[in-house]
Parts: C-alpha cells; sequence; structure tokens
C-alpha cells in the first residue's frame, strides 16, 4: 500500500463537510475508518451474523472463530507471548476499570501507593481515584520536566517502599511525549512493582512488543485505531489473569454454576462477561490487516516527517504557542494562541473544514500544572499530509485576523 494513497481508503474524504475538503486533524480522539472496517461490520450484519461461544450452529461457530482470529490477530500485533493475554472490553477506560478494581480488591491495603504522572488522562487517574475512597490507597503523581516530558528519573524520585502500582501513559495525549516504558519496566520490576500502560496513543502509531516492553498490563482504545467504537482490549501477563479475580459476572465467564457456589471458565473468557461486541471485534481484524498492509514501521515514518513538519510551520507562526517540546514526540502537537480561547480558533478552523480538538483533553491535572483551563490540538493520522499542516496554519492565521491578532 502507497502512504500516498491512503487517504483514497478511507469514504469519508470522499465528503465535503460544510462544503469543505475535510482536514482531519482529531485522530487523537477517534481515527477515521478505512472501507475494508465499515464493510466488514455490514457485512457481519447482513451474511453471518450471531452470537459467538454459545450456539453450536454453523453462523455461530463460524462467528466464534472469526471473534478467536480477532485475539490471534491482536496478540501477533502487538507481540503478546499468548492469545490469552489478550481480553476485549469495552475500551481502553474499561480495561484500566478493570485492572484498578481486581488489582486494588485483591492486593491493596490502606496506605499503599498507586504511582501515576501529571501526564495521565482521566481514564488512567479515576480508576485509581476510586481506591483512594475504598481501600485508603493513596495517589502520587510524577512531575512532567520543562519540555512535558516524563523520565525514568521523575518515576525513580516518587517511588517509595509503599508503591503497589505504576499507571502511566505510553505518549501523551497533550504533549506528545513518548516515555521510556522499557526503562521505566525494568526499574519498577527490580522493586516488584507491576507496571501498567495506557497505550490508547500509541498503538495506533508505533510498532509494539509487549514481551520487549514487559509491563505487566497495557490498554489499548481499538477506535483510535482505525477501529470500531465500543472496543478496547487489555493485554495483562496470562499470571495476572490468572490471579485476579474477575471484573463482572455474567454468562460465557463461567465454568460452573450452582446453588453453592461458582467456579469460572478459562482464560480469557473469564474476562469477558455477557454478549460480548462481536460485530467490532470482527471488523478490528480489518484494522489489523490495514496497519499490517501499511507496515507499522512505514506508519512511524511517515507521522515522524510530518509531525516535524507540522512542528515547523506552527512554530515559524509567531503567535502559537506549543506545548511541551519533548525529544522524542509522537503524532500530537497541541497550542495556545495569546488572546483566543482554544474553543474559539477550533471553531473558526472549522469553518475551514479543519477539525481539531479543544479542551483539557480528559488532562486536567496536566492543564492545572501548565496554568491552563483548555489547549487547542492538532493530531495525526496515516491519512494526513503536509497539504493539512499548510490548512491549518493558514485556518490559524484566519483566526488570527478576526481577533485582530499580529
Ligand atoms: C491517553 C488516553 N487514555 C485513555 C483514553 C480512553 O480510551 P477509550 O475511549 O477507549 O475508553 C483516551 C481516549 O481519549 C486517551 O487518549
Amino acid at each position: 500500500m502507497n502512504i500516498d494513497n491512503i487517504k483514497k481508503e478511507f469514504p469519508i474524504f470522499d465528503n465535503k463537510i460544510q462544503n469543505n475538503d475535510l482536514v482531519y486533524l482529531d485522530s487523537a480522539n477517534s481515527s477515521q475508518k478505512p472501507k475494508v472496517v465499515v464493510d466488514r461490520i455490514y457485512d457481519f450484519y447482513t451474511k453471518e451474523f450471531s452470537n459467538v461461544g454459545r450456539s453450536v450452529h454453523y453462523l455461530a461457530v463460524a462467528a466464534t472463530n472469526m471473534y478467536e482470529n480477532t485475539r490471534v490477530s491482536v496478540q501477533k500485533f502487538i507481540n503478546a507471548k499468548d492469545k490469552d493475554e489478550i481480553v476485549f472490553t469495552k475500551g481502553a477506560t474499561e480495561a484500566i476499570n478493570l485492572v484498578a478494581s481486581t488489582y486494588g480488591q485483591k492486593y491493596l491495603k490502606p496506605g499503599d501507593e498507586v504511582l501515576l504522572t501529571e501526564l495521565e488522562h482521566h481514564s488512567n487517574y479515576v480508576p485509581w481515584h476510586y481506591l483512594r475512597k475504598s481501600k485508603g490507597v493513596k495517589l502520587e503523581f510524577a512531575d512532567i520536566n520543562d519540555e512535558g516530558e516524563i523520565t525514568l528519573e521523575s518515576i525513580e524520585k516518587k517511588i517509595t517502599t509503599k508503591t503497589k502500582m505504576i499507571a502511566l501513559t505510553h505518549l501523551s495525549n497533550v504533549t506528545g511525549a513518548i516515555l521510556p516504558i522499557k526503562v521505566i519496566t525494568e526499574l519498577a520490576h527490580s522493586k516488584n512493582i507491576p507496571v501498567l500502560v495506557d497505550g490508547c496513543q500509541s498503538a495506533p502509531h508505533l510498532k509494539l512488543d509487549m514481551q520487549d516492553l514487559d509491563c505487566d498490563f497495557y490498554a489499548i482504545s481499538c477506535h483510535k485505531m482505525y477501529g470500531p467504537t465500543g472496543l478496547g482490549i487489555l493485554y495483562a501477563k496470562k499470571k495476572w489473569l490468572e490471579e485476579l479475580p474477575p471484573y463482572q459476572g455474567g454468562g460465557g465467564m463461567i465454568r460452573e454454576v450452582k446453588k453453592e457456589g461458582i467456579t469460572y471458565g478459562d482464560l480469557p473468557n473469564k474476562y469477558e462477561a455477557g454478549t460480548m461486541q462481536t460485530a467490532q471485534v470482527i471488523a478490528f481484524n480489518e484494522s489489523i490487516k490495514f496497519l499490517n498492509t501499511v507496515g507499522m514501521k512505514n506508519v512511524m515514518e511517515h507521522e515522524k516527517k510530518l509531525i516535524n513538519y507540522g512542528q515547523e510551520v506552527l512554530r515559524k507562526n509567531n503567535s502559537v504557542k506549543l506545548i511541551g517540546n519533548p525529544k522524542n514526540r509522537g503524532a500530537v502537537l497541541s497550542f495556545t494562541i495569546e488572546g483566543m480561547h482554544p474553543h474559539d480558533i477550533a471553531t473558526i478552523l472549522d469553518e475551514d473544514g479543519v477539525a481539531i480538538r479543544a479542551g483539557h483533553h480528559c488532562c486536567q491535572i496536566l492543564h492545572d500544572k501548565l496554568g491552563l483551563t483548555a489547549s487547542a490540538r492538532a493530531s495525526l493520522g496515516v491519512y494526513n499530509t503536509k497539504d493539512d499542516f499548510d490548512k491549518l496554519n493558514s485556518s490559524i492565521n484566519k483566526c488570527k485576523k478576526i481577533f485582530e491578532l499580529k
């Protein structure tokens, strides 16, 4: 697949949005969907639909096989050791809640500490916050440096003998910083601390290798990976899935149910209670095939060039202040313009078909630290081009004229 032709795989770009060609710079929020994924959902519902893991009729067995095939594709895509280490969830949010709740229930006591960072999305803060209330757990936060990064040293400083979990993002959805997960995990493991990684912003953009990273848990959001909404993935080392209690109870996750008690099903069924997101899981296999066809190495090279170009363009625009300057930056550029509220910027850009996000991006702790209530954010997907940044810049110049800024 030629990276220059990738946009053609996404039907949304064939449409005019308010009479404009769409310049979609909001993929960190959610990515657009290639035709193969949309078609797969339609075909499944119209020609192949059945629930999975229950009936023995032809459609049910075929659907179950397709569902399980996606699990194997995900395993290979992230180089997990075993397919049973892949649990489907409703989103990355649910994946993190699953770990916080089950790990908290089994292992945490009053006074234990969970170490987060100032970069975390609310999805990797609120689930741990619940443990403050229910278990008397203390939350600590590793500080960002002036570049908007979290370093090994900033983590090391906050580890104490009470630290019982480190939960941190792989790639910040605001500063774009890519965190050194492998070395942080090495340090954590040398102190017997498990590590949960929020991989929402890394999985669509970086080549992942769970065995190399060696983290204990990794949460993925499928709708940011050119896949359907309502689907996430929890990667967890097998020993954790065996040791931790189930998260939700219901059909599909049990082995035997008696009035006197219950035994739970094998992995990963133990964590997939009730009717699952069958169509989404089956269609997500197409997202992975799409990314494999493009090649994650090509995705990384393409996006690196673009993000460098985007930074160059926005740095030349004297009103734009970029947030963070990480040495290792992913596909996110957040910025402010003095004298303009980010919501005004986003609204004016939208008139030109330029879709960005404005707000706190579910990172209020980080915005507080930066002394901001909100910022504007341009984020990339495989379909973006240099032209998109030129259009972003000329729309920003239009904003400046409207607000009479220099
Ligand atoms: C860094 C980060 N973590 C977690 C989430 C939540 O993911 P999901 O929508 O799959 O629950 C998001 C989505 O915005 C995110 O950007």
